[in-house]
């Protein structure tokens, strides 16, 4: 006999306990794992005492940065910003003349020693402080000395023959003696080595940071790449297309997972049609904007000033998608269970917050305070 009612829908519900608590388990893995996306996105690319990145910094990692009157090279947008923006390729590298610098603890401390003189015994506070404020001074001049090579259009010679002359104003400096030279046309700074001792460190093949080994600076074609001002301070082409192939395969496939499972829930198909997919659409015009941000003013700095939006949406769809679908799994119990389990979320993460996010950021923030006085 046939039957005139439609064929049933599919629904989780129908599926065996045992692939529904899979699929709890698999929702509930990914709401962790993007949490902790969402912690290390603020250690990468928020500004000190932020939560998550905002505009201004969407347009730091992805537009061209100018000074008044010229675009900047990565290069010199890296080491001309400030020292307590994230550690990297959106921040700042300017650190690697100061706190990243091999030894620099140690230095402090043996500069410190000279200052101790006669009274012998370990240096104090005062005597730490006052070295670290003159191993700054010279680290800077160091810097300037280098950005200065940068800002001349770093020549290729100058970096094969390690000289630089330098300009009088920068020639003033306290630069680190190891660095400058002295030839018939007055003083100059050895750029190569500069580089090599600063930088080479951890861009180069073997390097030892992992990440930077990706972008190794160990000759003048490969410091070249950064030198260009076309693409401005915004994130290089090589780091943006890997970040992108690595946003939308894994992300992809995460957000494909959650937005199926989201489908075979029984909500009404007003709220699934839309909100199944929506993560994965977010995602690619999201991913758009990181490129449109390139593009010349004023179009590049505005597309820059919708990623933090778009990237809202992604997560919330994903959010939506984990919750409402881990509610639809199982029947009263259960969710009797997750309600208290939300609830002891919600209180687990005030505590958190409490405790340890906002003295976290607070610190942050204090620690850019005291840095630049
Ligand atoms: C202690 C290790 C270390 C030192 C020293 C260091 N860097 Fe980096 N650098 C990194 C890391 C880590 C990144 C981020 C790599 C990533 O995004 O995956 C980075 C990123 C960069 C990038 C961006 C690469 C890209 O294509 O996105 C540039 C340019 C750069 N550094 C230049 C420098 C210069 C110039 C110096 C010397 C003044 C220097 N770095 C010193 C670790 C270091």
């Amino acid at each position: 006999m046939l039957s005139t009612s439609p064929p049933s829908r599919l629904l989780l519900r129908d599926l065996p306990v045992a692939a529904r608590l899979t699929l709890a388990a698999l929702l509930i893995s990914v709401g962790i794992g993007y949490f902790s996306a969402l912690v290390q996105l603020h250690f990468q690319h928020a500004q000190p005492g932020a939560w998550l990145p905002n505009g201004a910094d969407a347009e730091r990692m992805f537009s061209h940065t100018r000074a008044s009157d010229r675009k900047l090279s990565k290069l010199e947008m890296l080491l001309d910003a400030d020292e307590n923006l994230p550690w990297n390729g959106g921040g700042q590298m300017s650190a690697a003349f100061t706190k990243k610098s091999s030894g620099w603890s140690k230095a402090i401390k043996s500069k410190a020693k000279q200052f101790v003189g006669r009274r012998g015994g370990a240096p104090g506070e005062a005597e730490l402080a006052k070295a670290e404020k003159e191993l700054r001074a010279q680290r800077n001049g160091e810097r300037e000395a280098f950005l200065a090579w940068i800002r001349a259009g770093a020549d290729k010679a100058e970096y094969e023959q390690d000289k630089f002359c330098l300009t009088p104003e920068v020639a003033k400096l306290p630069i680190t003696p190891d660095f400058v030279g002295t030839d018939d046309k007055g003083p100059f700074l050895k750029v190569k080595t500069v580089l090599t001792e600063r930088c080479v460190r951890c861009h180069a093949k073997d390097g030892e940071d992992a990440k930077a080994t990706q972008f190794p600076l160990e000759t003048y074609e490969q410091i070249k790449k950064y030198l260009t001002t076309d693409s401005g301070g915004a994130m290089s082409l090589s780091k943006l297309a890997q970040t992108t192939h690595v946003h939308l395969l894994g992300f992809a496939m995460l957000y494909g997972i959650t937005g199926l499972i989201l489908a075979f829930t029984s909500y009404p198909s007003w709220l699934r049609v839309p909100l199944a997919p929506l993560p994965l659409v977010a995602q690619v015009i999201d991913i758009s904007l990181w490129w449109l941000a390139r593009l010349d003013e004023p179009y590049g700095h505005l597309c820059a000033r919708f990623i933090p939006i778009t990237g809202m949406i992604v997560a919330g769809g994903l959010g939506l998608h984990i919750l409402l679908s881990l509610w639809d799994l199982f029947g009263r119990a259960w969710k009797i269970t997750l309600l208290v389990l939300i609830a002891l979320a919600v209180a687990g993460g005030y505590g958190l917050k409490e405790k340890v996010i906002d003295p976290h950021l607070a610190s942050e923030k204090a620690s850019t305070t005291s840095a630049k006085e």
